[in-house]
């Protein structure tokens, strides 16, 4: 063992390495050997699920310890009884931590060895969740998380990216070097371990955000306009993420009734051509949001005094010119920000999403389907898909249906995996 490696906080200290059932357990064979080479003394817990992914001997063999599976097996309680293993421990680290032992810990359930050994021990315990990106955001494993927290767990990650099953989000467990070296720096330093909640609020930190928000309206007369139904409720949930994640937001809204999330420069604007100048005003800054329903067109000629109709008029004809185009422009600067669009779609949803990605020359587009008077404009909930472009090829994230906070923390969750 070179004395380098040795960690001062964890040299010593003994420490439980909990095991569960995930396809990140073949990392915790090399977390079991950081730790021994950190200094600590190692020994390993694994579920039944768990060792359908790597063996007990495995584990064995790098900790030179017997490796406890079962709460009913008289010879290794014969040994040490599980009580005592759990006041043995200084540390319980259980990596990787599945949903459904979150959720059985959650709850304090005492229904095999692992959960049994948490509920019985007073020691420091911490866990790096790793599943599947849609059962990481189900709000039932955010609750357990939440609960965890509240338990004095402390919540390692999850980490985002890449998964086994061919899924792009959070929920990898973080790798073994990252949890070693948060531990011993948090246990050195003598300060709390870095929670999940932390590094969300580190996310976008030091970052400028411009978000536009709400709907346009295209004066038609004093009284009369044009504009569509968007509540504001997607781009002001966004705001609110960014602030929560650290970031110094201004949100460039257009006419809503919501009340301005703390923490929120919010500039208020009518038409999309008072919306693009308030925009570029904010400009340079490192993200931009394109959120707001920008009318396309707008009238011609505003009339001075309201319009009457007309003797014998069957209609009313309205010239109607283009409005300028918010989000191209952005993109198009020599100075650009991370530039992020929208895209409502009533159909072929991915095609056209994919269409205004690469025209409006942007780094990513939220693509979602405002057919569905559930999702969409006005709604509380929201479902999306994320496209942008990697090595040629477009890459595509589903997120489901949830309350539109939950899907803008979603959606920043990989803009921030992706910000240069
Ligand atoms: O506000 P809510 O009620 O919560 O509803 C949310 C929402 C449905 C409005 C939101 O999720 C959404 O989809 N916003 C984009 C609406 C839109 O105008 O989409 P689009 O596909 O027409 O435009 C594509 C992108 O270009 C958008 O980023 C839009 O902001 C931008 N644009 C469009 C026209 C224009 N002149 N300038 C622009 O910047």
């Amino acid at each position: 063992m070179s004395t380098s490696s040795l960690s001062p906080s964890l040299f010593g200290k003994r420490v439980l390495l909990g095991i569960s059932a995930g396809i990140a357990a073949y990392k915790s064979a090399h977390l079991a050997r950081l730790l021994k080479k950190a200094g600590a003394e190692v020994r390993v817990v694994m579920t039944e699920g768990a060792q359908a992914f790597i063996t007990p001997l495995t584990l064995q063999a790098l900790t030179g310890e017997p490796v406890r599976t079962s709460l009913l097996d008289p010879e290794a309680e014969a040994g040490m009884g599980h009580i005592e293993l759990a006041k043995w421990a200084d540390i319980i680290l259980i990596a990787p931590a599945t949903a459904d032992l979150m959720a059985r810990l959650a709850h304090g359930h005492a229904d095999d060895l692992l959960t049994t050994l948490c509920l019985a021990t007073e020691a420091r315990c911490l866990m790096a969740p790793a599943m599947n990106q849609a059962m990481w955001r189900h709000p039932a494993t955010l609750a357990n998380a939440e609960r965890l927290e509240t338990l004095d767990w402390t919540l390692l990650g999850p980490d985002a990216g890449d998964q086994a099953c061919g899924d792009i989000g959070p929920g990898r467990m973080l790798e073994p070097e990252t949890i070693l070296g948060r531990l011993s720096a948090s246990l050195d330093a003598g300060v709390p371990l870095l929670t999940d909640r932390d590094a969300t609020a580190r996310q976008l930190a030091g970052l400028r955000v411009v978000i536009t928000a709400g709907p346009t309206r295209e004066a038609l007369d004093p009284v009369r306009y044009l504009s569509n139904h968007s509540s504001g409720k997607m781009g002001y949930a966004l705001a609110a993420a960014c602030v929560a994640r650290g970031a110094e937001v201004t949100l460039v809204s257009g006419p809503v009734t919501l009340d301005t999330p703390p923490g929120v420069t919010r500039v208020d604007v009518l038409s999309a051509t008072e919306m693009l100048a308030a925009v570029e005003a904010q400009q340079p800054c490192d993200l931009f949001i394109g959120c707001a329903a920008v009318a396309d067109y707008r009238a011609a000629e505003i009339a001075e005094h309201k319009l009457k109709k007309g003797d014998g008029d069957d209609g009313l004809s309205l010239t109607l010119v283009r409005n300028p185009d918010i989000v191209a422009t952005i993109a198009a600067r020599a100075d650009r920000p991370f530039t992020v669009g929208f895209a409502a779609e009533t159909r072929e949803l991915e095609n056209h999403a994919g269409d205004k990605l690469a025209r409006k020359r942007l780094d990513l587009i939220v693509a979602n389907d405002v057919s569905d008077r559930d999702i969409g404009f006005g709604s509380d909930d929201n479902a999306a898909t994320l496209l942008w472009q990697e090595d040629r090829d477009i890459r595509r994230l589903a997120l489901s249906r949830q309350p539109k906070p939950a899907l803008a923390g979603a959606i920043l969750d990989h803009i921030a995996t992706r910000l240069p």
